[in-house]
């Protein structure tokens, strides 16, 4: 049993978050709309492993008081997947921080088809106890025309990823780049 925490869970991860609920793991999921945190929670076969945060990751001061507040266990976080905007990275910086004491975690942060995947990287002071991971998300081409990835094959693709282990994963494809939709 591991502790992830999933930055963004609700939407486009909620497979994910049941999916690693369900086989057992203990799941803090970080969004702001709390109705929508219980209806994920519900839809889990193990709501009790589930730990709903609702904040605004760009209040740093909210997100760090809920890294530091004790019943949260973030001392105790093996994993966390962030679906932040790359825009927005200080948020993950500022979760990554907080972890400084941990012996080791895995960081998985999902980004966009547009991302500059070396300039988010390098925008981060990862530490050496972190093993930074990346999920780029492509798009589909089919029958001469491409489409966006749906939430099933974006969280399968994040799940891939999680199994794989792998330092850079891409969801979908990323060229030819002209048929991106
Ligand atoms: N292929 C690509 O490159 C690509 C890239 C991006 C998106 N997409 C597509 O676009 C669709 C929609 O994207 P989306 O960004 O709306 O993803 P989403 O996963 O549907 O929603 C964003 C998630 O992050 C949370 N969130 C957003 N801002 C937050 C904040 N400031 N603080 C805390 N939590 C926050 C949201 O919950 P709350 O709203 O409750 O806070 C929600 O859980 C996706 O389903 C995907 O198909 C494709």
């Amino acid at each position: 049993m591991k502790h992830y925490l999933v930055v963004g869970g609700t939407g486009m991860l909620s497979e994910v978050v049941c999916k690693l609920v369900n086989e057992g793991n203990k799941v803090t999921v970080i969004a702001r709309n709390q109705s929508r945190l219980d209806q994920l929670q519900n839809q889990c076969h193990y709501p009790e492993l589930f730990n709903g945060l609702s904040l605004d990751y760009e209040d740093f001061e909210k997100l760090q008081h809920a890294m530091r507040t004790k019943e949260n266990n973030v001392g105790d976080i093996d994993c966390v997947v962030a679906w932040i905007h790359s825009n927005e990275s200080e948020a993950l910086s500022i979760i990554i921080d907080e972890m400084a004491t941990k012996e080791t975690f895995d960081v998985y942060h999902v980004l966009g088809s547009r991302s500059n995947l070396l300039e988010v990287k390098m925008g981060l002071d990862i530490p050496s106890n972190c093993k930074y991971h990346q999920v780029k998300l492509g798009f589909i081409v089919q029958n001469n025309s491409a489409r966006w990835l749906t939430n099933k094959e974006i969280s399968g693709g994040v799940l891939h990823a999680l199994d794989n282990e792998e330092a850079v994963s891409i969801v979908g494809v990323l060229e030819p780049w002209e048929m991106r939709p």
